[in-house]
């Protein structure tokens, strides 16, 4: 049975660590939410929950770490599929410098673990306005999935490692399942979500390259990942993921905006990695990237097979237009998988970090 995890799922099996277990498993999670929550091409979620997700004027999404970077992703699906503005929060920022709220607000928090106490603050002050609130959680019987008005599972398994991989595509796939459910939009969503869990398994089938890169250019003080529009959006979580395992200081940058001063941070061989997933920014990442160069950074790029070009180093199959970003993390996991790994570090349990922060 589908939803009853195994006793392997905290076991790291035939996988050295659990993170790498954990992005390995990334396929069979995209496929379980979608058995979870597609059955044909109907969706199965709460009537209510989306009626009052309708009625709204406004959705706010708070989160922290790698799934407030989910909600980054999620309103530009959310504002793409329904056309209604999204804007995200960070939760400890919105809990005590709480922005001027639209009256007619529904509020998603996404956490992985439904603990984090950030988010918990924002909740109870939310509840004391009667806002509707729904939490995107992988532990349905967490505080914040008990304490919100709904709660929706992602089905992502027990997630072991500190760096949250497989949690983060399944947020994701949850935030488009939802938006696609809200929508009219014709799209196939068992075929692009199939698709997609067939992308990634064909990329991590051999990670090999990966390996050989990050050896060829572990050296280095800092590292730099740029992407425009949901490929930003990817860079600010392919960065926190190499910083938080690996040490070396990272940073993820909107392209246009590197030239604007961070760019003083480029020395000779930086290695600086463009995420470029959409043919409308294609070029100007390119010229971004072609900046950085001519001040001594080592180009990498992680692109679509149908924007590649013969420098292009790592190379994903084309899946729907909204549905890259999860697909496109793949390789910033491994590459801090095997950073982390190279440098010797304790990869599943690094310094100064905790899985949920309970406090504020
Ligand atoms: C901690 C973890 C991060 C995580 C964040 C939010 O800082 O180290 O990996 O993204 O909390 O956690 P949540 O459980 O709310 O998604």
């Amino acid at each position: 049975e589908e939803f009853n995890f195994d006793i392997k799922s905290s076991e790291k099996g035939i996988f050295e660590h659990f993170m790498l277990k954990e992005i390995h498993e990334q396929p069979t999670v995209i496929r379980r939410i979608m058995k979870g929550y597609i059955h044909d091409s109907s969706i199965n979620i709460n009537q209510s929950l989306l009626n009052d997700l309708k009625q709204s004027s406004r959705i706010y999404i708070l989160a922290a770490g790698t799934s407030m970077h989910a909600g980054i992703v999620g309103k530009k699906i959310i504002e793409d599929l329904i056309k209604k503005p999204v804007e995200v929060h960070i939760a400890s920022e919105f809990a005590y410098n709480t922005p001027l709220i639209d009256p007619n607000a529904f509020f998603i928090l996404i956490s992985q673990s439904g603990e984090t106490a950030d988010l918990r603050t924002c909740l109870t002050k939310l509840k004391k306005q009667d806002y509707k609130t729904l939490t995107i959680t992988n532990v349905i019987t967490s505080t914040l999935a008990r304490e919100s008005l709904y709660a929706l599972e992602i089905f992502a398994g027990p997630e072991i490692a500190v760096a949250s991989t497989k949690a983060y595509v399944a947020q994701i796939a949850m935030l488009f399942i939802l938006a696609y459910a809200l929508s009219d939009k014709a799209i196939d969503i068992q075929y692009e979500l199939s698709k997609t869990a067939q992308a990634m398994e064909n990329f991590l089938l051999s990670d090999s390259h990966i390996r050989d890169l990050v050896v060829k250019y572990i050296n280095t003080k800092h590292a730099f990942y740029i992407g425009r529009g949901m490929d930003y959006a990817t860079s600010l979580e392919a960065a926190l993921k190499l910083k938080e395992i690996s040490y070396i200081h990272t940073e993820g940058f909107a392209a246009g905006e590197l030239k604007h001063g961070t760019i003083a941070l480029i020395e000779d061989k930086t290695p600086v990695i463009a995420i470029i997933s959409h043919e409308s920014i294609n070029l100007n990442t390119r010229s971004n990237l072609e900046e950085t160069v001519s001040r001594g950074a080592i180009p990498i790029v992680i692109t679509l097979e149908s924007l590649k070009s013969d420098g292009d180093d790592i190379i994903l199959e084309d899946v729907h237009p909204l549905l890259t970003p999860i697909l496109t993390i793949l390789p910033a996991q491994l590459i801090a998988y095997y950073a982390s790994y190279e440098l010797g570090y304790d990869i599943d349990k690094p310094r100064n970090l905790a899985k949920s922060v309970t406090v504020e």
